[in-house]
């Protein structure tokens, strides 16, 4: 197998210091997805700086920086993404939130600084590559809107990249171990309302009323046979129904319940196969209780597919810098996420990075309790730049 660009050692020599001070401050003042006002403006002062570049791109929040290489070649572009959670940080985490109810609880403080990071390190080396890497920080990746913001600017018209790379935190991997899946690795995501309409009226008398609890009761557990009876077996896919919203008091049957749900896929024909019965059950069901489904589904994030040609160059560098062992292929992840918009317009790869340390309990995203160790800092941002270095020296013959 070729050498791996980087070490590790050099990695952590050159990054263990100025990632965890950008890690900590990153994670010490937490914005809410849309509002990253304040983590632009950090990244904003550090990439304004050479080996960086920042280019010009029309979004509030968000921003782009380039590093050039020793001539023309092809462009690769490492995707971070900025916000945080409205999660309350648990207060015995190592690093603490400054911010209250907002917290780093994906791990995105950990992207951000892997992301500058590989850029430190390619920027140490760029007389040794052709062509240039773009860093692409985008905003509220939680509500699903930033990477199509970013889009939508035109970040690729303006600076069109032959590839993509990302990743993100993975607490049920062991620490450093890494997952490169080809194919589908995060599920599209598909928002579900339901609003079941009958006649209200006395508690006493559900004769003179068409009951939509007891309808929308028949049509949750209906609907659970959506995944069990319509997929197969062998692929992945969820549908929960997570809001029941009705009635006000114990005597008076209301007129509506709303339900809200979420429906998790991994590929089109499942995913029209599932809105179709849930739909059919839904309004069938209802109907059957004497009531009327309104079902809405909202589409909210789509199928992550790694591109196959360039999820094996990064498999393949992931192994030469870690070593096999450290290299793994997770099933496919029923959490969803909007890489998958940029990965629609240009080859992509998408990786997991291992967080849990050995003995210590686990803890899910999205826990208060999340917070993985500065150590991995360096590890994150090698893998990065050695992803994004295989890419921009594929051989042409490949493509
Ligand atoms: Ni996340």
């Amino acid at each position: 197998m070729e050498p791996s660009f980087f070490s590790l050692d050099e990695a952590r020599q050159l990054l263990r210091a100025p990632l965890t001070a950008l890690r900590h401050e990153l994670h010490a003042h937490p914005e809410r997805s849309g509002q990253e006002v304040e983590t632009t403006r950090r990244l904003r002062a550090l990439l304004s700086q050479p080996p960086f570049e920042l280019l010009p791109l029309p979004v509030e929040t968000g921003l782009v920086a380039r590093i050039r290489g020793n001539g023309p070649g092809k462009r690769v572009a490492i995707r971070a993404d900025m916000d945080a959670l409205p999660v309350q940080e648990w207060a015995g985490n190592l690093l603490q939130s400054q911010v209250p109810g907002v917290m780093h609880a994906c791990g995105h403080d950990m992207h951000m600084s892997f992301a500058y990071g590989a850029g430190l390190l390619l920027g140490r080396h760029r007389d040794s590559f052709p062509g240039e890497v773009l860093l692409i920080f985008q905003p509220a990746e939680e509500t699903g809107e930033g990477a199509q913001r970013m889009v939508d600017a035109g970040v690729f018209e303006r600076y069109p990249v032959d590839y993509i790379v990302g990743g993100h935190v993975k607490p049920e991997l062991p620490e450093g171990q890494i997952s490169v899946r080809t194919g589908p690795v995060m599920a599209a995501l598909d928002g579900i309302r339901i609003d079941i309409l009958g006649k209200g009226g006395h508690g006493a008398c559900p004769h003179a009323c068409r009951d939509p609890i007891v309808a929308a009761s028949a049509v949750v557990l209906a609907l659970q046979t959506v995944v069990s009876r319509t997929t197969e077996p062998s692929k992945t896919c969820v549908l929960s129904i997570c809001c029941i919203h009705g009635g006000e008091t114990d005597n008076v049957i209301p007129d509506r319940v709303v339900l809200e749900g979420t429906l998790r896929t991994v590929d089109r024909e499942q995913r029209i196969a599932c809105i179709d019965r849930l739909r059919t059950i839904a309004v069938s069901t209802a109907a059957a209780m004497g009531c009327e489904a309104n079902v809405l589904i909202h589409r909210g994030m789509p199928l992550v597919v790694n591109d196959e040609g360039t999820t094996e160059i990064c498999r393949a560098r992931a192994t030469a810098l870690l070593g096999a062992d450290q290299v793994t292929v997770l099933p496919v992840d029923t959490v969803s996420e909007d890489f998958s918009v940029f990965a629609q317009q240009v080859p992509g790869c998408f990786i997991h990075v291992g967080t849990r340390a050995p003995g210590t309990d686990f803890y899910p995203l999205h826990s208060d309790r999340f917070c993985p160790s500065d150590e991995l800092l360096p590890l994150g941002a090698a893998i990065y730049a050695e992803m994004a270095m295989g890419l921009l020296h594929e051989r042409e013959e490949r493509r």
